[in-house]
C-alpha cells in the first residue's frame, strides 16, 4: 500500500463531445466501460483511498465499486472546481493526491510511478507528452527546465501552440499544493475552474512542479469524442493480439481479429481472419474459430471447431470436441461433447447431450412471445434437418427427429418421431399448359 497517496478521479464531465446518450466514461472499450481501465489501474497503486468525482447520471456506480468514495459534482465547472469539491468535503487532507482523468484510459503504471515518485520533492509533478500536430491539449510552458504554467489550447497565442509538449491531465499534488486549490478562478474564455492554473499559482509561492514526459505518448491519449475513442481502441487491440501472438494464439490475420481485455485462450488455438471475441470469453487447447465469427461470454472448451459464420451468444458452453458450423448462432445452451450443429441453425436455451446430430435448419421455438423455455436433447440422438423444437421438449437418448417435424410433445428414448404430413402422388395433365 502507498502510505501517503490518494486517488481522485474526475469522471463528472458531460463528454458532450461524444454525441451520444451514453456517458463518456461508460462508453466501452476492449468491451469494458472506458472507466473500469482507469478504476483497475488505480487499484494496482494500492492508494489509501479512491475517490471519484461524478455527475447525476453515474451514482449507480457506487453499487459497483464500494470501495471507492463519490462525489456528485453539479454543475460541473472545470477540473479545478472537481479538485475543489473533493477539498472541501475532505477537510484534513493527510495524503499526497493522484489526480486521473475518467477519459484518460490508456495511462501506463510506470508513469503513474514516477508521478508519485516525484512528489517527494516537489509540489506538484505533472506528466506531458509530445506531440507533433496538437490541436486540442493544453500546452506546458516550459522555462529553463521549470514549469511555468499550462495553457489550454483555446486560450494559447499562436507561439505557445507551436511547443511540442502537452498536458495529459495527469497530476500529483501535495498536501501544499492542495492548500492553496481555492486560488484557481475562472477567468478563461471557457469561465471555467481549471485544475492547470494550479501550476501557475504555485510559482507565486515558490513552490516547484516537476515534469515528467510520457515513455509513451499513447499512455496519455485523452479520449473525448469517438474519433479518438476508436484511436484507443485500435492501440489496445494491438496489444492484446501481441499478447495472443506471444501466446501462441495462430492468427494469419491478426489486424482483422477483435479481441477483449479478458479473452483467455488455451494452448494450439488458431483464429481465422475476421473474428470479433466479445467479453468473458474462455478458449480451451487446439479451438479452431474460423472466419466472420462473433463470440460472447462463453465457455470453448477442447477440440472444438467454430464456424465460420458463427454467432455464439452469452451463456453457451460448448464441450469437447463439438462443432459448430456455418450460419449458426447459439445462445445460453450448452452443447456436450462430440455433438455437432453443423449448418443454419438456432440453438436457445437448449442442453444437448454427447454425440447429439442437429440437422441443417433445426431451430430450438424457445420463445412463446412471452416467456422462455428449455429444450433437452439427451445424448446419441439425431435431429432431422428443418426440425422445428417447439420448447420445453425434451428428446430422448437414442432417438431419431424425422426431417421437417414440428416436435411439440417429449419424445422418449430409442424412438422416431415424425410429424410431417403424408407424400402424395396423383396424376396431373399438363395439357392446358401455355406453350
Ligand atoms: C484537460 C486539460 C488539458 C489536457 C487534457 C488532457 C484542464 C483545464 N484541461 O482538457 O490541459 O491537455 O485534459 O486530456 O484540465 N471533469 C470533471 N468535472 C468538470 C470537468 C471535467 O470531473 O467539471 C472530468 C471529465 O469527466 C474528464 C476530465 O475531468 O474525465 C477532463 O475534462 P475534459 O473536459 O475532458 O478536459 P479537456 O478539455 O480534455
Ligand atoms: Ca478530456
Amino acid at each position: 500500500m502507498a502510505n501517503n497517496l490518494e486517488i481522485l478521479i474526475l469522471a463528472a464531465g458531460k463528454g458532450t463531445r461524444m454525441n451520444s446518450d451514453t456517458p463518456k466514461v461508460l462508453q466501452p472499450l476492449l468491451g469494458i466501460p472506458m472507466i473500469e481501465h482507469v478504476v483497475e489501474k488505480s487499484l494496482n497503486l494500492k492508494p489509501k483511498k479512491i475517490t471519484m468525482i461524478i455527475h447525476r447520471g453515474l451514482t449507480f456506480l457506487e453499487k459497483i465499486y464500494p470501495k471507492i468514495d463519490f462525489i456528485v459534482q453539479e454543475p460541473q465547472l472545470g477540473t479545478g472546481h472537481a479538485v475543489q469539491i473533493f477539498v472541501k468535503k475532505n477537510k484534513k487532507i493527510k495524503n499526497n493526491l493522484l489526480v486521473l482523468y475518467g477519459d484518460n484510459p490508456l495511462i501506463e503504471e510506470q508513469d503513474l510511478k514516477q508521478i508519485i515518485f516525484h512528489l517527494k520533492k516537489n509540489d506538484i509533478s505533472l506528466l506531458g507528452f509530445e506531440k507533433k500536430n496538437n490541436s486540442s491539449y493544453g500546452i506546458i510552458i516550459e522555462n529553463n527546465n521549470q514549469v511555468d504554467e499550462i495553457v489550454e489550447y483555446k486560450d494559447a497565442s499562436a507561439e505557445q501552440r507551436t511547443l511540442k509538449i502537452c498536458n495529459s491531465g495527469i497530476m500529483g499534488l501535495s498536501k501544499n499544493a492542495l492548500s492553496y486549490i481555492f486560488d484557481i478562478k475562472n477567468n478563461n474564455i471557457k469561465r471555467e475552474y481549471y485544475l492547470t492554473d494550479i501550476v501557475k499559482i504555485s510559482k507565486k509561492y515558490n513552490h516547484s512542479t516537476k515534469l515528467i514526459v510520457a515513455k509513451n505518448s499513447s499512455s496519455a491519449l485523452g479520449v473525448n469524442d469517438m474519433k479518438e475513442l476508436s484511436v484507443a481502441e485500435k492501440i489496445l487491440q494491438e496489444s492484446l493480439r501481441s499478447k495472443a501472438l506471444k501466446h501462441g494464439v495462430h492468427m494469419k490475420a491478426p489486424e482483422t481479429v477483435f479481441l477483449s481485455k479478458d479473452t483467455k485462450f488455451g494452448k494450439n488455438v488458431t483464429i481465422d481472419p475476421y473474428v470479433v471475441i466479445g467479453s468473458k470469453v474462455v478458449i480451451g487447447n487446439e479451438v479452431h474459430i474460423q472466419s466472420f465469427s462473433h463470440i460472447e461470454n462463453a465457455i470453448i472448451k477442447n477440440k472444438v471447431s467454430i464456424g465460420p459464420y458463427a454467432r455464439i451468444r452469452p451463456g453457451t458452453i460448448l464441450n469437447d470436441n463439438s462443432k459448430i458450423g456455418n450460419f449458426v448462432e447459439i445462445k445460453n445452451s450448452k452443447i456436450d461433447k462430440f455433438s455437432k450443429v453443423n449448418h443454419l441453425s438456432y440453438i436457445g436455451d437448449a442442453d444437448i447431450g454427447e454425440k447429439v446430430n442437429v440437422g441443417a435448419g433445426t431451430i430450438t421455438c424457445n420463445y412463446d412471445g412471452v416467456k422462455k423455455s428449455k429444450t433437452k436433447i439427451k445424448k446419441n440422438s439425431f435431429i432431422g434437418s428443418n426440425t422445428s423444437l417447439v420448447a420445453p421438449v425434451t428428446i430422448g437418448k437414442n432417438s431419431i427427429i424425422g426431417a421437417g417435424s414440428v416436435i411439440t410433445k417429449n419424445v422418449r428414448d430409442n424412438k422416431l418421431a415424425l410429424t410431417r404430413s403424408e407424400q402424395k402422388e396423383m396424376r396431373y395433365s399438363r395439357k392446358n399448359k401455355k406453350k
